[in-house]
């Protein structure tokens, strides 16, 4: 078991290697790296992130890493080959059982803690759909647990102190472009727990920069429930909620860097605002009917925060907000419980 890690490791290291060659020597590299500059990548950043390019055709990657059907097997494993199925579900002698998944992409390899190319997202060079696609989940790779970018940052930061948290790869990547070398995305998922616990392992303070769309306001929804029950004190969470229509990558190139860091320390805004403000959306707090709907929101939201002072201090917020008494909360809080 272990055995077989070790060589999808390997296979997927060297499938890094061959996907940044090919951006270098491919003979349809030209396009790739006019793709990379319009969007105002460096060399040296391409280089950091280890950027590549799958090469347009079905066996490129097969032909360079798999001579051997068990190689090929692997490679599959590793989720870069993808079994070929014919019309009566068999497969010709003679002819090769694979096809390479990722075909004609700017390619960003997706690295574990120790900086190991563990999968891969592929994004077109035009308006093809999908627009990325990710490595599957592998017995090296789960997508719930992994950080785009994670690594990066600790190479860039000796001391890093804070994480930003992004959707795109291309948001990680234009922000480091700029100069500011800590931010980390998910993986074509949402931001659930364990990516919040990874992040906080590393950094006692995130900021969340999703889309200003209404991908990214859901998206900063489950980050803000799935990190509640992680508050202890000492942590500190903020949110950054961008123009409609903007992404961190689009944002950082109108204004900069600079701007963008003063943004993040300026508007970025603290957990508890965020939360009273998403909840009390459409509430008139000025009618009982409103402070007890708050009340019921609320309630068992901040019941999911762990003991501390972080935590009394947001029931104090309730009840200045509601009107209610401590012990009249936690009877809210019991019933809305009893009910779920
Ligand atoms: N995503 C994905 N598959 C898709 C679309 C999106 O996995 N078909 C993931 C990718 O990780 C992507 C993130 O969701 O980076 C955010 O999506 P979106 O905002 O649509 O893409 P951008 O990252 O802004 O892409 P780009 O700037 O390259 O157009
Ligand atoms: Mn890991
Ligand atoms: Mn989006
Ligand atoms: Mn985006
Ligand atoms: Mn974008």
């Amino acid at each position: 078991r272990q055995r077989e890690s070790q060589s999808l490791y390997q296979l997927t290291e060297k499938a890094a290697d061959f996907y940044r060659q090919q951006l270098r020597n491919h003979p349809s590299a030209g396009r790739a790296v006019a793709y990379l500059r319009q969007r105002g990548l460096s060399g040296e950043i391409a280089r950091d992130f280890g950027i590549g390019l799958a090469p347009p055709g079905w066996d490129n990657l097969l032909n360079a890493l798999a001579d051997t059907a068990e190689k090929a097997d692997q490679l599959e494993q590793a989720g870069l080959a993808i079994r070929r199925q014919d019309s009566d579900g068999q497969t010709k002698p003679g002819r090769r059982h694979h096809y390479d998944r990722f075909r004609d992409r700017i390619m960003f390899p997706i690295r574990d803690q120790r900086g190991r190319p563990i999968a891969f997202g592929g994004r077109v060079l035009g308006d093809e759909k999908p627009k990325y696609l990710n490595s599957p989940e592998t017995p090296i790779f789960h997508k719930s647990r992994e950080l785009y970018g994670l690594w990066e940052a600790r190479q860039a930061n000796r001391d890093l102190k804070r994480l930003i948290v992004v959707e795109g790869y291309m948001d990680v990547v234009a922000l480091a472009q700029f100069g500011i070398r800590c931010a980390v995305a998910t993986l074509g998922t949402a931001c659930g727990e364990e990516h919040i616990q990874l992040a906080f392992r590393h950094v006692p303070e995130l900021v969340f920069c999703f889309d200003g769309d209404k991908a990214g306001r859901t998206a900063a929804r489950r980050a803000l429930e799935a990190a509640l029950p992680q508050m202890q004190d000492g942590r500190s969470l903020r949110f950054l909620l961008l123009p409609e229509g903007e992404d961190p990558d689009t944002l950082v190139r109108q204004v900069g860097g600079e701007r963008f860091e003063q943004l993040l320390d300026e508007q970025a805004r603290p957990l508890e605002d965020f939360l009273f403000d998403l909840l009390g959306e459409g509430i008139n707090l000025q009618t009982m009917d409103g402070r007890a709907r708050l009340s019921k929101l609320a309630g068992p939201l901040l019941d999911q925060l762990p003991d501390g002072v972080y935590r009394q201090l947001m029931f104090q917020q309730l009840a200045a907000r509601t009107g209610l008494d401590r012990a009249t909360l936690e009877e809210v809080i019991g019933a809305e419980k009893a009910r779920a």
